[in-house]
């Protein structure tokens, strides 16, 4: 590996590692060199990744947490540094979606993505960043989406959600470049994952998407690990409050 994107001697957290995208970056990074603290709140799926990483030669632990929890992004950090002995990286990638119309949003569905997609990332970003900050080196990588740049119509709690997670991402950067932690986003267009496999058995709803993605076809998720790999790595020691949209050429596309 060329040694500019070598994660070689660093520790990262990735949150929503058991499945999806979560899953690929949790590899990708431990492929890269770092040691990986995979967290979800479903240990099976945890053991699957960690045990992918480890029989490659690789670093891991599964950290079993709800990230929503009050208490539990200072849990997770804690226990990253006291069982990989450092942290240098986090990767905020847990979220969801309800897809309701804006007319049918209730309460209940607006605080659960809310809570995941922005208020646990934030949490989660500042007991790491505390952490990053008073060793005066850090990656933040938010993974957010391609509804967070323009207007989707995957439901307004998320768009919301992540368009706040950009711009939460730009004001850490302004906050902590001075201490060499670096915060980036990344947004993903659609990747088969869990999360969208029912929509993208839908042949008429992939026709759709299709329709509006110059390069005419989803993303792999191994897409996303160079783009991820990058922002952690000193290839972007001088790279903060970007985002990065994976999205095959959709968010630039008018017509
Ligand atoms: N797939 C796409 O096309 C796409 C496109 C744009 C953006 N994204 C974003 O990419 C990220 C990953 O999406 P994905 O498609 O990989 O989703 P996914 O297949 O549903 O996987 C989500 C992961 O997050 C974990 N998670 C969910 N709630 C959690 C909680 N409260 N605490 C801790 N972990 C939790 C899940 O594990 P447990 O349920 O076991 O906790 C799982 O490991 C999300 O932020 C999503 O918004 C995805």
């Amino acid at each position: 590996m060329n040694k500019r994107f070598d994660l070689t001697g660093k520790t990262a957290i990735v949150t929503g590692a058991g499945r999806g995208i979560g899953r690929a970056l949790a590899i990708g990074l431990a492929e890269a060199g770092a040691q990986v603290a995979a967290v979800s709140r479903t240990a099976d799926e945890l053991d699957q990744t960690v045990s992918e990483i480890t029989s490659a030669g690789g670093s891991a632990h599964a950290i079993i947490a709800d990230v929503t929890e009050s208490g539990a992004a200072r849990r997770i950090v804690g226990e990253t540094i006291d069982q990989l002995g450092g942290l240098h990286i986090l990767v905020n990638n847990a979220g969801r979606n309800i897809r309701s119309k804006a007319l049918d949003v209730t309460e209940e569905e607006w605080d659960s993505i809310t809570d995941l997609d922005l208020r646990a990332a934030f949490f989660m970003a500042q007991a790491a960043g505390a952490v990053m900050c008073d060793q005066k080196y850090g990656r933040i990588i938010n993974i957010a989406s391609v509804g967070g740049l323009v207007a989707l119509r995957t439901g307004v709690a998320y768009g919301a959600s992540k368009a706040g997670l950009i711009h939460m991402s730009r004001v850490l950067s302004l906050e902590w470049s001075k201490w060499n932690v670096t915060v980036n986003t990344i947004a993903p267009w659609y990747f088969r994952t869990p999360m969208t496999e029912k929509l993208l058995a839908d042949q008429q709803y992939v026709d759709e998407i299709l329709a509006q993605t110059p390069m005419g076809r989803v993303g792999e998720l191994e897409e996303l690990v160079g783009p991820a790999i990058f922002f952690a790595s000193d290839a972007a020691a001088y790279v903060t409050g970007q985002v990065l949209a994976v999205d095959g050429g959709m968010s630039t596309f008018g017509f």
